[in-house]
């Protein structure tokens, strides 16, 4: 297991999976790395559904994505043949559960580079979820009642390589 810091610097976004499933070990330590996260007033309303990635539903959301963006063939499905998609949603009268789910899934995001697994944050289907189609979705997905999408994170064994990005303290950064 990594310690935390190194597990900052060595995460990129995986686009590219082997074929091989989570262990149930490795999908409870992403679900509690997700739920041990902060959440505004301590009100853990960020909800966490479970998808495997042969599941027809994530068809259905790729199809609708590519729909609502004139996609055709493209090269690859939004969570790139992961075994698992993690999909998070918030109360959505509650002004920071965006934030909380963006907490959640970035402390999952290093918990999966600390287990040796890649992972993808993934908001292009966002509009897909939130659209046309939205009670359908939330129907299929057993989101809670008032809940909407904010996130997901495809999980898996790591079949491509990138290197972190790079940044500047100098653009980023003001020291007063
Ligand atoms: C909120 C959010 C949404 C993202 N959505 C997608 C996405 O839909 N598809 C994708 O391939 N990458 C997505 N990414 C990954 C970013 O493109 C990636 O983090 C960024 O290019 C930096 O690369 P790195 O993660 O390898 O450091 C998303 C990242 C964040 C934080």
């Amino acid at each position: 297991m990594k310690d935390v810091l190194s597990a900052m610097e060595q995460r990129f976004s995986t686009r590219g999976y082997t074929g091989e499933k989570l262990t149930k070990e490795e999908t409870d330590c992403l679900i509690r790395a997700g739920l041990q996260a902060p959440t505004a007033a301590n009100r853990q309303e960020v909800h966490i559904t479970v998808v495997e990635g042969d599941n027809p539903i994530l068809k259905e959301i790729e199809d609708q994505k590519n729909l609502e963006r004139a996609v055709q063939n493209p090269p690859h499905n939004f969570y790139y043949e992961a075994p698992v998609v993690f999909l998070l949603s918030a109360d959505k009268s509650f002004s920071w559960g965006r934030l909380d789910a963006g907490i959640a899934v970035q402390n999952m995001a290093l918990a999966a580079e600390g287990l040796g697994l890649g992972s993808l944050i993934i908001g292009c289907i966002r509009d897909a979820m939130t659209g046309e189609k939205k009670d359908y979705f939330s129907k299929a997905l057993k989101l809670p009642e008032g809940y909407e999408f904010e996130i997901a994170i495809a999980v898996g064994h790591k079949a491509a390589q990138k290197d972190p990005h790079v940044y500047s303290v100098e653009d980023n950064v003001t020291f007063l």
